[in-house]
């Protein structure tokens, strides 16, 4: 059979992963897709030296590759949104079937990009996008296609998770660890990325679409970063039994579906609590299947790369298909249009901290203020203040309460005359 064309356009972390993949595997992937994939042209601003390109014929511009009649397959690993959104469309443009690991991409631009696609009849993927090697795409889309999903959670950004490791385990600064991060090729060019949780939103976003078969709408992904997470917060969390990782969860209720990314704390004992450094996890809970946990490599050349690759050997398998009969991008042929509810809407236990004078009846207040909104505490803990300190650590667990009524309940404890600052909340899940 005649041999796959693809054109691979970046060459940076996850671009350099693919070619060496590509070319090291070249007899096994054949093997697999039932035809030769060869690597035609690579566009990339600056030569990779771990890669040897000297047999590939390599351009400056990333348009050639989309416009070069031999490529049969445009490869988009140059990363951003708009002129990764115009390749993609001049890929389409010109008949080629396009394989992206570009979650902003997708989450921001994908409902367009699809549908192009779609009149145009031809297929784009992005497996890669979520979870790096994890094939999470392909576990939503296809090994879960007979379920309801009720929900799903994950880790989804290793950057974020090893960060978050590397400072409780080793007590390490999160400025060290993140160039760490960086250095290692798991960041995104702009971290704030990671640890703003924007970079896991965009694959909450993805996740949810394929999970409920909903238009993808990451302006109504609730955001939440890493970087206010204090030390004494991680202890604290563990004194009570829990582990904080920042998830992204989504949830199908009577009224509509949740999108939220944010720290978390999760009991120690649940098995995602235990995924540290920089692999992720999803959990999916589905009807029939009950929960389910994918783990692996969230970021980096090679793990990338297998999910890239994994969407070019799936692409070529089904080249003779006619379009329809392929797998949807989004996994339904009909979208629904559940409502999003805003965070306010949303329900979730909590952990609360604040400093409060130490005299006698603080406590008392803080009680009255969440039974008078319905709040009931779970577990409470009252430290010692610190030596010449005029304040003390109070930390609680409340059970489920709705996000509105406990900013109220905040904003009153706050206002209190015996607590100092603010409040410092973060969400608990049991995610059972
Ligand atoms: N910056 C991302 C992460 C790369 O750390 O998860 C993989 O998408």
């Amino acid at each position: 059979m005649k041999p796959v064309k693809v054109g691979i356009c970046g060459l940076g972390t996850v671009g350099g992963g693919t070619f060496n993949v590509l070319s090291r595997n070249a007899q096994e992937i054949a093997r697999r897709a039932g035809r030769e994939v060869i690597i035609t042209q690579v566009a990339c601003r600056r030569d990779n030296p771990n890669c040897d390109t000297s047999g590939t014929a390599v351009t400056r511009d990333v348009f050639d590759v989309a416009r070069n009649p031999e490529v049969d397959i445009v490869v988009e690993l140059i990363g951003g949104y708009e002129v990764a959104k115009e390749l993609v469309l001049e890929a389409i443009k010109h008949g080629k079937h396009v394989v992206t690991a570009n979650k902003a991409l997708i989450a921001v631009h994908g409902n367009e990009i699809f549908a192009a696609a779609k009149a145009a009849g031809v297929t784009v993927s992005f497996e890669a996008a979520v979870a790096g090697g994890i094939p999470i795409i392909k576990t939503l889309r296809e090994g879960l296609a007979s379920n309801r999903i009720q929900w799903l959670a994950g880790i989804i950004n290793g950057t974020g998770n090893f960060i978050l490791t590397e400072m409780r385990d080793k007590g390490r600064a999160f400025e060290d660890v993140l160039k760490e991060a960086q250095a290692l090729g798991y960041a995104e060019a702009d971290p704030t990325f990671d640890v703003e949780g924007i970079d896991a939103a965009h694959k909450l976003t993805i996740l949810s679409s394929i999970a409920y078969g909903i238009p993808l709408q990451f302006d109504k992904c609730f955001t939440e970063g890493i970087t206010k997470i204090a030390r004494e917060d991680v202890e604290y969390a563990e004194e009570l039994g829990y582990r904080i990782k920042h998830l992204g969860i989504s949830r199908r209720y009577a009224n509509g579906i949740d999108l939220r990314v944010h720290p978390t704390l999760i009991p120690e004992r649940n098995m995602i609590a235990k995924v540290d450094g920089v692999l992720n996890a999803v959990m999916t809970c589905g009807d029939a299947v009950g929960t389910t946990l994918s783990c692996g490599r969230g970021a980096g050349a090679e793990p990338t790369a297998s999910s890239v690759i994994a969407d070019i050997v799936d692409l070529v398998r089904s080249f003779d298909m006619p379009a329809h009969a392929r797998v949807q991008a989004l996994a339904f042929s009909e979208l629904s249009d559940y409502r999003i509810l805003p965070i306010e809407e949303v329900s979730s236990a909590y952990y609360l901290r604040m400093a409060a004078v130490d005299k006698a009846g603080v406590l008392a207040k803080i009680a009255t203020i969440l039974s008078e909104k319905g709040i009931s505490i779970e577990a409470l803990i009252q430290k010692e203040p610190a030596a010449d300190a005029t304040t003390a650590p109070v930390i609680m667990l409340t059970q489920q309460v709705q996000e509105k009524t406990m900013n109220e309940a905040i904003s009153a404890i706050e206002a209190l005359d015996v607590i100092q600052g603010k409040v410092t909340r973060i969400r608990v899940e049991q995610l059972n």
